[in-house]
């Protein structure tokens, strides 16, 4: 009943290899739990490689142990470096409050008017032309304008395919998978039949996540099959290690990388990758769900000032420590990673903070689209996207803040709730979180981009195809 594997990641990261071991993972029921793990694992692993000096070297190579009691999607105990303080080796990191409520928000300066709590477009724009859907539409025009490479190359492969398959994946992207294959059968494919001998593999639309290999590819030529490859990689960091695939969907005919952001896009058109290049939202998601009435906590009556999930280089945990702990700010470092106790979290919190793993980043929406539902605050370290910043800013109520003043604009923004009313609050909440919420129309996209294009070749139903 007891599995152990090992986990080593691709031989082009520095030299020592991070092995991780999962440990007492029993089989069958509990096989989800390794995978979700396993992509905490990935999260954790991704640190700054061109920035070696300035971390000791056993800090950069976390080695992860998971518990044997894996009824908790939490039984993961992250073991530092003895160089990482004993507290951020517990469960969950956690900066209280000292003294009073009432003081616990004094600054030593005058706050600057600014941040994007009081800034809001009108809701009218939020909902219609500045709606995360038209912003999906934008975003693939401006990769795959009609007529272009990529949008013809696209366009191709939904030609050919009937059928669609989705490789199985971590569960961290149950969602995103259910998002694929909204989007999918929008247009008009059809889950494949789990007999695939019955197929013809040209008519099957493959996806998978860029950093998993196709089984099928294994066995044929992947060129004649019609494959989507999700990149949901940073590209400027560990996502570097998947140049080979990328190149390798490039040469073939009939594979599109479909790509979440426009910094990427363009480290992936510095390698001449662009032509097989779509961009859409294909990280955001909504694991979490959508906050419950109960969930959605008046802000002042909000215990936690800041939280923040994810991994952190520990240089950079050192410095945002370090700066914590000159302010009263109630800070929550949180790795309990089970989905009820992050959806709760996140609406206790003020303000959710992410913070890049390492310095040069595209935006997570992943975390932003899932924690933003919750009612707290964004509030991100600069990024390199520069697509559509201002929406999430105006409509999403999204802070940008160097990785520097991270600190300083938490205490800002913490202010500022403090000096406005609650009943305007709730109103900036309540925008805010119908706009989160409002999310894609998945079914529509591809009919949107390709209209006025035929759809395919083959015929949409026939007798046999009915029965699946
Ligand atoms: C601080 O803000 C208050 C009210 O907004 C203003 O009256 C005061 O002049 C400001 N003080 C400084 C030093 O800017
Ligand atoms: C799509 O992109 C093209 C070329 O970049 C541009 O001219 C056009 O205005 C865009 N269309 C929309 C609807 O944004
Ligand atoms: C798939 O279909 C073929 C042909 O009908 C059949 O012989 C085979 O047993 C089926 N395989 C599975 C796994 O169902
Ligand atoms: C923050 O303060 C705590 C105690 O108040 C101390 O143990 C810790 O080392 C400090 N951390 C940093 C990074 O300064
Ligand atoms: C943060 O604010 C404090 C107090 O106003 C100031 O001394 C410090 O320089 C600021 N730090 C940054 C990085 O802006
Ligand atoms: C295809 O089948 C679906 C579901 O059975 C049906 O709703 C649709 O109208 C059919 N389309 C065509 C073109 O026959």
């Amino acid at each position: 009943m007891v599995s152990f594997s090992t986990y080593s990641v691709r031989n082009n990261l520095p030299t020592r290899t991070f092995i991780v071991f999962l440990l007492g993972i029993a089989v069958g029921s509990n096989f989800s739990l390794i995978f979700h793990q396993t992509k905490i694992i990935l999260d954790l692993l991704r640190t700054d490689h061109s920035n070696k000096q300035d971390t000791p070297a056993e800090s950069r190579h976390p080695m992860m142990v998971l518990t044997k009691d894996s009824s908790k999607a939490n039984a993961m105990i992250p073991v530092f470096s003895s160089l990482e303080s004993k507290a951020e080796s517990s469960k969950t990191f956690t900066k209280r409050k000292k003294g009073e409520e009432k003081n616990s928000l004094l600054l030593a300066t005058n706050v600057s008017t600014d941040s994007k709590i009081a800034k809001q477009s009108s809701e009218n724009e939020c909902q219609l032309t500045k709606s995360q859907h038209q912003m999906s539409l934008q975003m693939a025009n401006f990769s795959s304008h009609p007529g272009s490479p990529s949008f013809q190359k696209m366009l191709r492969i939904l030609q050919q395919s009937r059928y669609y398959k989705i490789c199985p994946d971590f569960p961290v992207f149950d969602d995103n998978i259910r998002n694929y294959a909204r989007m999918l059968e929008g247009y008009g494919l059809r889950p494949a039949p789990s007999n695939e001998t019955l197929l013809d593999p040209s008519i099957t639309l493959h996806l998978t996540r860029v950093s998993i290999k196709l089984p099928i590819c294994h066995t044929m030529d992947c060129n004649n099959i019609p494959r989507i490859l999700t990149q949901s990689e940073q590209m400027s960091g560990v996502g570097m290690g998947f140049l080979n695939e990328l190149e390798e969907c490039q040469n073939s005919p009939l594979c599109i990388i479909l790509e979440f952001s426009d910094f990427n896009y363009q480290l992936m058109t510095q390698r001449s990758l662009k032509d097989s290049v779509m961009l859409l939202p294909i990280m955001h998601q909504a694991r979490l769900g959508d906050a419950k009435e109960e969930q959605i906590v008046p802000m002042k009556q909000r215990s936690i000032d800041v939280v923040f999930y994810g991994y952190m280089q520990s240089s950079r945990r050192k410095q945002i420590w370090s700066q914590l702990n000159t302010t009263k700010i109630h800070f929550l470092f949180s790795t309990d990673y089970s989905l009820s106790e992050m959806a709760q979290t996140y609406s206790n919190s003020k303000i959710c903070l992410i913070v890049h793993s390492h310095t040069q980043s595209a935006l997570e929406t992943h975390r932003l689209s899932e924690m933003s539902r919750f009612g707290c605050i964004p509030l991100i370290e600069t990024v390199f996207d520069t697509l559509q910043l201002e929406y999430y800013q105006e409509c999403g109520d999204v802070t940008f803040a160097d990785f520097d003043s991270l600190v300083n604009t938490s205490m800002e923004m913490l202010s500022k709730i403090q000096r406005t009313p609650s009943r305007v609050l709730a109103e900036q909440m309540r925008k805010r979180i119908q706009w989160w919420r409002s999310g894609i129309i998945w079914e529509a996209l591809l009919n949107e981009i390709f209209a006025g294009y035929p759809k395919t070749g083959y015929p949409q139903n026939t007798t046999k195809d009915k029965k699946q």
